[in-house]
């Protein structure tokens, strides 16, 4: 006690020091000059507060891409980036992405009169003569997941039955609120959620499912006081994440990954927490690379400072469950790992359902309240839905339901067998090809690539020209192929990795060679230092999906071609 005596005199000594150092700073101004200092002072130091930390975007993302839009608005800047952007903006058009037929124009109003059955099916055939790449012989990375003809013809019957349901409306269509009802308890038992508490909801695609724990946990956050919630996300985590951030005003906390593994840094997870995170996120596995996260060990974080946890099994989910029964044992990944508090699996992908689907679950109930919205006051009654949509597909839902059904267990764990021998026996043959390397050990159906010897894009162009249609992926430079039923189909393997040595070979005659086709767009996209620039072709090219370049007048309603 005589210590804290001790302390507690010298702390008032020096207390005295500064108040009389600061009395005798004073001595000369007038108050009222003091008060307008002291102001100006707080002032100063808010309004660097504010342009530092209280911003979605970090302080250097946003200095830098002020500094792009100032310099961009120089005069001689301007117009030679007008110019350059001319240049390139006119190859982003309907016209050069999306040729038609010679012949072929657009319908740009409705037919005066109604078509009959036989012309509309004619036109379909005809508008169909525009698809010419064979998804279903496997060339296509991803995209189609199962493409089963006879399970597309229960899907079209099913789809038939509830064409004009509506999830919307449960009490005129009581059979499909069982169905989905039976989509989440199937999903949450598959993930090992607990019976009595886990809960969760269809959705119409893994982007919505996502959004919707973000939503969540951005809501949760408000209600404990945290004004501006963070997220945390391994840079590989889907865009999806991003999109969350910016509709949502969450700031975005991206940590990088091990440059080996290609897995989250924990580490770096565990510093960037903060009194303002509400969430941390882990795939499963991320899209690029498909390697699967430290679940356990980012769960942990979350348990121990009370953050939920959302693992995105949009890409694995159909798969994961399935993984040890076919033979492939993976770490725990699902709601098994305590701290785990929600999960989304897509079952538009490995569910193989129609595109559409996707569930959203939690571990407990507490959550999904937080995503439901409920107007208890609206003129046209009291509305309340769970998630974004209000009125829905409800033959979608019934085609999900009937596509779990038809394969059941055994089928998923057949077809998984499948797909990952498959990838395993791809990743196994790429290793083999010399100048090529595969990104970190992909657990699932993702194998990634890339070189040290030649530009990858240029390998990812000359695929393009025997047929394949890969994934380029960005920050490393790299391709994946994602292995779905359409690559076990016997050959497939085996002539994608030909193809493969086949064009490592004429590259590697010339590695220093210039990368020419689109793998050199996705090159310079990389290396442009404004985002802003990347960002304007982006926009252009959505414009353009919905081009329809000069409409054609009516004429004798037989305007759709011509
Ligand atoms: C596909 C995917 C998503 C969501 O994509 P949707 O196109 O909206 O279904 C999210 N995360 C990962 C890892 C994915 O592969
Ligand atoms: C699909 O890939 C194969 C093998 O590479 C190729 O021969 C075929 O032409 C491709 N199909 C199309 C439409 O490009």
């Amino acid at each position: 006690s005589e210590l804290v005596g001790d302390v507690l005199v010298f702390l008032f000594d020096v207390y005295k020091s500064i108040t009389n150092w600061m009395n005798n700073q004073c001595s000369d101004l007038q108050p009222h000059e003091i008060i307008f200092m002291t102001l100006i002072t707080v002032c100063a130091l808010l309004y660097f507060y504010n342009l530092l930390f209280d911003h979605d975007q970090s302080f250097a993302v946003r200095a830098k891409s002020g500094f792009f839009y100032h310099v961009k608005r120089l005069p001689i800047v301007r117009s030679i980036v007008a110019k350059q952007m001319n240049n390139v903006l006119k190859e982003v058009s309907a016209e050069k992405l999306f040729p038609l037929k010679s012949g072929m124009g657009y319908m740009g109003q409705l037919p005066e009169h109604g078509r009959s059955e036989g012309d509309i099916d004619s036109m379909v055939e005809e508008y169909l003569t525009l698809d010419e790449v064979e998804w279903n012989k496997g060339n296509v990375s991803g995209t189609v997941y199962g493409g089963d003809p006879q399970l597309t013809d229960v899907i079209a019957r099913v789809y038939k039955k509830f064409a004009w349901s509506n999830p919307l409306h449960p009490d005129v269509f009581p059979a499909l609120r069982k169905m989905e009802a039976e989509i989440v308890r199937i999903s949450c038992n598959l993930f090992h959620g607990d019976p009595q508490t886990s809960c969760g909801c269809v959705t119409v695609g893994g982007t919505e499912s996502i959004l919707l724990a973000c939503k969540t946990y951005r809501d949760w956050a408000y209600e404990k006081g945290i004004k501006k919630p963070e997220m945390i996300c391994p840079v590989s985590a889907h865009a999806a994440f991003e999109k969350a951030a910016h509709y949502f005003k969450l700031k975005l906390i991206h940590i990088p990954c091990d440059p080996q593994t290609r897995t989250a840094d924990v580490g770096a997870m565990k510093r960037a927490i903060t009194s303002r995170t509400c969430m941390l996120v882990a795939s499963a596995p991320p899209f690029p690379h498909g390697v699967l996260d430290p679940i356990s060990d980012i769960a942990a974080l979350g348990v121990r400072y009370g953050i939920p946890v959302h693992v995105d099994a949009c890409l694995g989910g159909f798969l994961l469950p399935f993984m040890d029964d076919a033979g492939f044992p993976v770490a725990p990944f699902d709601f098994s790992v305590p701290g785990v508090t929600s999960i989304s699996a897509d079952t538009h992908k490995y569910g193989y359902a129609p595109k559409g689907s996707s569930v959203v679950m939690y571990s407990e109930k507490k959550w999904i309240h937080y995503q439901y919205f409920v107007s208890p006051d609206w003129q046209g009654g009291i509305y309340a839905t769970p998630m974004f949509a209000g009125s829905r597909s409800g033959a979608i839902v019934a085609a999900c339901w009937a596509t779990l059904v038809y394969f059941g267990r055994e089928g998923y764990v057949e077809r998984t067998r499948k797909i990952i021998s498959t990838a395993r026996y791809i990743e196994a043959g790429l290793r083999k090809i010399d100048s090529i390397f595969v990104l970190g050990k992909p657990e699932m159906s993702v194998v990634a690539l890339g070189s040290l010897d030649f530009d990858v894009f240029r390998l990812s162009s000359e695929l393009v020209k025997r047929g394949w249609n890969l994934n380029n992926l960005q920050f490393p430079s790299s391709i994946h192929i994602c292995c779905t039923m359409l690559h076990t189909s016997p050959g497939v393997a085996d002539r994608l990795l030909r193809d493969v040595a086949e064009s490592v070979d004429i590259i590697m005659d010339n590695p220093k060679a210039q990368t020419t086709g689109a793998g050199a767009l996705y090159g310079m996209a990389q290396s442009i230092p404004d985002r802003s620039i990347v960002t304007e072709i982006s926009q252009s090219f959505i414009d353009a999906l919905y081009n329809t370049g000069h409409h054609q007048p009516l004429t004798n309603g037989n305007n759709y071609a011509h």
